[in-house]
Formats: C-alpha cells, structure tokens, sequence
C-alpha cells in the first residue's frame, strides 16, 4: 500500500511527537502521565481525548478513535497514508527518498501535477475574463444575484470567453502539451486540427479539493441556455464522488457540523450569510464516499435541499446514506422560497440563522413523509401508518429520543400514543438489538471478546508471557480477523526481536479504523499481580479454546472429524500452564 520503507515510517513517525501534532488541533492538558482535550472527532464538553507521550499513541473514551501520530493526521484532515507521512516528513524538514516510486507510480505523479497546473492557470484564465471587458454580463449577473465582491474573490468565480479555443491558446501559451490539456478536460480536439474549450460565456465556479487545489470547475449560463450547469468531467484529479463543493473552507470553521446543500449558488449565499460549514454535492447524487468524506470533518449533518418533490427525494436518499458513515442527520426546509439562496434573499441571513435552528431529526422528517402516503381518517390506514412509524422509531437513537418522536408524531396525527407504541412493541419482540452504536464502535464488550483482548494485552506486556503462551496459543484461535492480525503482528515482533509496544504495533496498522480499534483494546488493559497473572491466562485461554472448538465443531458437525474435534476440546479444557513451563 505504502512506497516507504520501514526505516523512512519508523523515522518520520518518531520525528513527530504525537503531543506536539495533536497539540497543534487540540488544546491539551497535561493530566498526570498523559495529556487530555476535548476530541475533534465527536462533539464533547468535557475532556475524554487522551494523548498518551510515553506510548505515542491517542484514545478517546468518548468516542472510541485511537491511533497513532499518522493515524491522528490520516483521520483528522482526511489523508491517505502516503501524503499523511509526506505532510509529517515536511514538519520536521525530513527529506523522503523519491527512489521508491515505481516509474509508472512517478509517471502518474507528474501528470497529476500538470492538471493541477493547468486547472490554476484556467482559473487564473477565467478571472482574468472576468474582469475585462468581455466579463461585463457575468459581472451583471452576479451582481443581480448579489454574490459580494468579496465571495467572487473567496470562491475564484471567472468567467469563460466566448471566442473559440480561448483557454486551449492560453494553456498553449503557458507551455501545456496537448495531451495533457485533453487530459484535463477543459479543451478537446473536435476535427484534426482545430482545438475547442469545453466552457464557453459560463460563469465560472472553480471546484477545489480539501488541500486546496482546483481539480475542476462548474460553469453557470448566463441566460436560460442548456445545461443550465456544466460540470468538468471526471479526471486524473477530479472525483466527483469523493469531492464536495466548498469542504475546504467548510473545514476551516471546524464546527463538527456540516450544512448539505444541493447548488454551488446556494453554498456561496450561505457561506456569505456567515454560515462557512456549508457543502455541495457536485451534480452528481450522494453517495457513501461522500458521507464518509463528510463523516471525518463532523459529527452532524443538516441537509438543506430544495422544497421540491425531488428535493424531498434527494434527502430520503441521503439520510440513511449518513447515517450508515455514524453521522446524525437533521432535515430543514426552506418555506416560502424555493432554495436556500432564494430564502436568503428575501429574509436575510438573521432569518435563515433562525431557520438553521429549526432543523428537526430525521426521524420527524420521515414522519412527516409517511404521514403523507396515507389518509389518517381510514381506520385500516391509520394501522398501516402506524406500522411504518413503528419500525422507524428503532432507528432513534435511544428510548428518550424515541419517546419524544411519538410524542410529537402522536400529537400531529392525533393517533392515540399508547396505540403506536402497542405495535412497536410488537415490532421489536421480533427484532432484538436495534440500537445503532454512534460510529459503528462499540465500547463496553465483555465477554469471548474481552478474553481475547486480555491476552493479547498480557502478551504484549512481557516477552516471558509471549514465549509461554505462544507456544499454547495460535493466532486463528482468536477466530476474528482482527484480533487474528493483532496477534500475528506482535508474535511476529517478537519472533524478529523487535521491540513489542504500542508505538511498534501500530507502525504495523495502516488504517485509522484498525489503529482505533487497537489502541481501544490497549487502554483497557487490566495490571495482573503476578501471582494472580498465570491463573488469569488459563481462564482466558480456556475460555478463547472454548470458542474456538465450539465453532470448528458447529462448522464440522457432519464431517468424519467431529470426534477428534471433540477430544481436542476436551484437552484443551483440561490444558495448565505455569510459569515455569519452557
Ligand atoms: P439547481 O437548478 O437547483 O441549481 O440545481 P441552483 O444552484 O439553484 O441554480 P441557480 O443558479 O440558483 O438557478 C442544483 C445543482 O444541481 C447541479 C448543480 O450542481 C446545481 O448547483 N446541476 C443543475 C447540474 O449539474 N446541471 C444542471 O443542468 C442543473
Ligand atoms: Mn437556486
């Protein structure tokens, strides 16, 4: 996955201290041996965010994320492993070795980089036009739709020159290969010889990416022509899926609060009313790359669509979309205006600042569209409507949430509340364990996975304890993937005679998800006595064998092997350990 070496991970990684990077996001406090701030990743008044210095590693007890300096840097601005160690080399002017590129991985590089270039130089192009003479309608324009002075600066508005091939000539100009121009798909070849832009008299919208380089543009006719929006294709650089109009500067409010908007014209209207955490999908629909983008910048996600029947759509689509990225969601509709933008400029910003306030959760929201579908006056309808309402309350968040929803849905529909809650009942009798865990992470396991989590604590604690155990104890034993990998990459660090702690451990895990799922597993270590440890390992290697023997023998319950299985448990039930083995 990664093109550095071991070495360069190991050098960049302890060249950062992680209270230091952290520090940077998150006011910390020293707190006894370790550090504590309030968690940029889920919304918290009190402190539950540690940052541990001896270990090098973060953990929040709120919500669950954990990890090390570059998983810290990965989840906090959305970076893959590779630029998350190029953004910590740069840091402490660590200069990475170029060499490892493959040639093809080099090659894509630079190309890259020329589109980036190519989109700069566009949208200085656009600016430039804009400004001139030939820009006087688009200026008219965004006059009459009162973008400010100071927004058409913010957002790099331009506008696209009439005149056929102007970019291609300008891009030309400043030295760009035809290939890389057609690559970018602001021009293209439409007989052998001649050269033609892809946006021509267009207000122009550049589309920029988190770190802040234009990766594409949307293009606005000035009158009523078709599209009423043209898009830039996608590219080497531009993914429509994973962008969102506006994110980097979204990101900089640092709300852990996103608004979702539909259209370019109404994120600039509301960034210019003083609301920055505001986004737009790209003309194309939400998906879960989108959420998931989303998911690593808030918390909370207010969609805010147009008051038409397919703006209606578009949000039931999105909902469960962001709720399944561990977001919570809250509906708003704009009234008497037909978008945002239009709201805006009737009401002003102190209004819509109010409406912001009125957002409702997504279960209300979807009431009310329920509610919709059926005439409440009809007995059987009144069922069915109850039926749908049922089900959708197991998706509150908790029993208080979904008590005041049937409240509220009670009042509305003047359905008796004991009624609704009759059928929810029945429903749940059906469906046990409804509850969503905020983020897909769960925090208080015991049980078959708090003894696998035990001893791979115990085992990391003590090269004594691992050349004991290992010898008794398999990884597949554990039977979950991750714990499986767990144990490998430390029996493996033991096996190379290379240190065995948090800090070796998590240079092994690349992902943010599994560094935080590692370092939940480490801060609930439990300090055995030593008299007391080697009973703890055979309780909990007999109850992992149990689990394991269980399930190969539920797997083989008609194979030939069965007995053996079954005597293999039994032994198994029957194994000591002591210290002294070995
Ligand atoms: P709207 O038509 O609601 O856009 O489409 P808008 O922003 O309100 O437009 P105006 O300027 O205020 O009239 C919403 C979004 O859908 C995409 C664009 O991203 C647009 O902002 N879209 C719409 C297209 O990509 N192509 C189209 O032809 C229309
Ligand atoms: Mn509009």
């Amino acid at each position: 996955m990664s093109y550095y070496s071991s070495d360069v991970i190991d050098d960049v990684r302890s060249g950062n201290d992680i209270v230091d990077v952290v520090g940077q996001y998150v006011q910390l406090k020293r707190s006894g041996s370790t550090y504590v701030g309030l968690c940029p990743f889920h919304n918290e008044k009190t402190p539950s965010f540690h940052v541990n210095p001896e270990g090098q590693f973060y953990h929040c007890f709120g919500c669950g994320v954990g990890g090390n300096v570059i998983g810290f840097v990965m989840e906090h601005d959305n970076l893959s492993f590779g630029d998350a160690i190029k953004y910590l080399a740069d840091r402490i002017n660590y200069t990475l070795p170029e060499v490892s590129f493959t040639k093809d991985a080099q090659k894509k590089k630079e190309l890259k980089q020329k589109l980036y270039d190519i989109h700069k130089t566009a949208a200085r192009f656009y600016y430039e036009c804009l400004m001139s003479d030939e820009g006087k309608n688009a200026v008219e324009y965004l006059d009459k739709r009162e973008v400010s002075i100071g927004a058409r600066r913010k957002f790099g508005l331009g506008y696209s020159p009439i005149a056929k091939g102007a970019l291609y000539n300008r891009l030309k100009e400043a030295g760009f290969d035809d290939e890389a121009i057609i690559k970018s798909g602001l021009a293209y070849k439409k007989d052998t010889t001649a050269f033609y832009d892809k946006f021509f008299n267009r207000l122009m919208f550049p589309i920029i990416d988190v770190y802040g380089n234009i990766i594409g543009f949307g293009g606005r006719t000035l009158g009523d022509g078709q599209p009423k929006y043209l898009n830039s294709p996608e590219t080497d650089i531009f993914n429509k899926s994973k962008n969102l109009y506006n994110l980097n500067l979204a990101k900089q409010a640092r709300k852990r609060e996103l608004i979702l908007v539909e259209g370019y014209m109404d994120a600039i209207a509301i960034y210019q009313a003083g609301f920055k955490n505001v986004v737009a999908s790209l003309g194309t629909a939400f998906n879960e790359n989108h959420s998931r983008v989303m998911r690593s910048y808030a918390d909370s996600v207010i969609l805010l669509f147009d008051s038409d029947e397919a703006g209606v759509k578009a949000v039931l689509r999105a909902i469960p979309v962001l709720r399944n990225a561990g977001l919570r969601v809250k509906v708003l509709q704009v009234h008497d205006a037909k978008d945002p933008d239009e709201f805006i400029k009737k009401f002003g910003a102190a209004a819509f600042g109010e409406l912001l306030n009125t957002a409702k959760s997504h279960i209300l929201f979807r009431a009310e569209q329920i509610q919709k579908k059926y005439d409440l006056n009809i007995l059987e309808e009144r069922i069915d409507f109850s039926k749908e309402i049922a089900k959708l309350m197991t998706e509150a968040d908790n029993s208080i949430e979904a008590d005041a929803y049937l409240r509220e849905v009670s009042r509305i529909t003047q359905i008796d509340l004991s009624a609704i809650q009759n059928e929810i009942n029945r429903l749940n009798n059906g469906v046990t364990d409804v509850k969503p865990v905020r983020n897909g992470r769960n925090t208080n396991k015991k049980g078959i996975d708090g003894a696998r989590e035990d001893i791979i604590n115990i085992i990391m604690s003590n090269r004594r304890y691992y050349e004991i155990i290992s010898r008794y104890l398999k990884p597949e034993e554990l039977l979950e993937p991750f714990y499986i990998k767990i144990l490998n990459i430390i029996y493996s660090l033991y096996s190379d005679d290379k240190a065995v702690n948090t800090q070796s451990i998590l240079d092994c895990i690349e992902t943010p998800e599994e560094q935080s799922k590692f370092t939940a597993i480490f801060v609930k270590r439990i300090k055995f006595d030593e008299n007391e440890v080697i009973k703890a390992i055979n309780d909990i290697l007999r109850n992992i064998k149990n689990a394991y023997y269980d399930k190969l023998i539920s797997d083989n319950y008609a194979s030939p092997d069965i007995a053996k299985l079954i005597d293999d448990k039994r032994k198994a039930n029957n194994l000591y350990i002591s210290l002294s083995d070995g």
